[in-house]
């Protein structure tokens, strides 16, 4: 068995590699980079790396021989127009290297958030649905991380957290959590033409975040929203189903993903 993995120098890619070599042996790995010359570590691991650059179709067929299991991880380009026609190529390369079953790291809800963003992954999903290959779409949720822009720091400093006006609420999840869910799914059988909604099983608020900003620094921090807000992540945040939650990924990975608390300390400085 072979399974391959595109991106897999990236952020998500190396953490769903960590798991995965919980699981399965490293020579039944194969990473696939845009950059070989950045995956030493893989190589030093026992895991083959291939070049594989999703703007050279050439590159991909090749790169995707044998492959029993190939995970798309979704480009990391900010041109969507660029990024369906990088999957496209995914895809067909796919096709033509016989590939058995592909999986896609696609978006949490898509069709009920207020479109864009969704519109990229639902044209992949189309894709790869119309291919005939086998499929797993693995829809992550917004990471967390997204909590790097609203201030936290300033929050802790003011005492108060501030943000535009909304009935906000977040299915958040880290990309660890998602890593261990997406290689509990690649080193399994039965997953074949499934979806899954990688999502927290529960929603949080911009009033638990405060709360819990109170509890890291030992001292209180209140929640305010006011219109006079200026971030570009309210704009984001609006066309996404961030709301909607689901049990998918507690039952992948066996049990409870990380607490908003564990979640966010990585952004607090100390
Ligand atoms: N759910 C969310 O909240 C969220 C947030 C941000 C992004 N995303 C999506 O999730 C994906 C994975 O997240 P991440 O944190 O791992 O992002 P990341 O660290 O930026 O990794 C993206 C990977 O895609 C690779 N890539 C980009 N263009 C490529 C190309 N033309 N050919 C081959 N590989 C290419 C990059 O290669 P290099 O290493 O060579 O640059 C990198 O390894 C992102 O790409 C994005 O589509 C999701």
């Amino acid at each position: 068995m072979s399974i391959i993995i595109t991106g897999a120098n990236g952020k998500l890619g190396t953490l769903i590699i960590k798991h995965l070599l919980e699981k399965v042996p490293a020579n039944q790995i194969i990473a696939c980079v845009r950059h070989p010359e950045k995956a030493f570590e893989y190589l030093a691991r026992g895991i083959e790396v291939r070049y594989c650059d999703y703007d050279q179709p050439e590159s991909l067929a090749e790169a995707f021989v044998g492959a029993s299991k190939l995970l798309l991880i979704s480009s990391s380009n900010n041109n969507d127009t660029i990024r369906v026609r990088q999957h496209a190529h995914v895809i067909e390369a796919a096709k033509k290297a016989k590939v058995e079953h592909i999986l896609f790291t696609s978006f949490a809800f898509l069709g009920m958030g207020n479109i864009s963003p969704s519109h990229l992954y639902l044209a992949t999903e189309h894709a790869i649905l119309t291919s005939g290959i086998p499929y797993t779409f693995l829809r992550n949720a917004l990471y967390t991380d997204f909590v790097g822009v609203l201030g936290l720091n300033e929050a802790i400093t003011k005492g108060e957290l501030v943000t535009y006006p909304g009935n906000w609420l977040f299915n958040t999840v880290t990309r660890n959590d998602l890593a261990s869910g997406i290689a509990a799914v690649l080193s399994s059988p039965d997953h074949t033409n499934k979806t899954y909604e990688l999502t927290a099983p529960r929603s949080w608020s911009f009033e638990e975040l405060a709360m819990i900003l109170s509890e890291l620094a030992g001292k209180p921090v209140s929640y305010r929203q006011d219109p006079q807000v200026q971030n570009w992540i309210y704009g984001f945040l609006n066309k996404i189903d961030t709301s909607s939650t689901a049990l998918d990924l507690e039952i992948l990975i066996g049990g409870p993903v990380a607490t908003l608390k564990e979640s966010i300390r990585p952004f607090i400085t100390p």
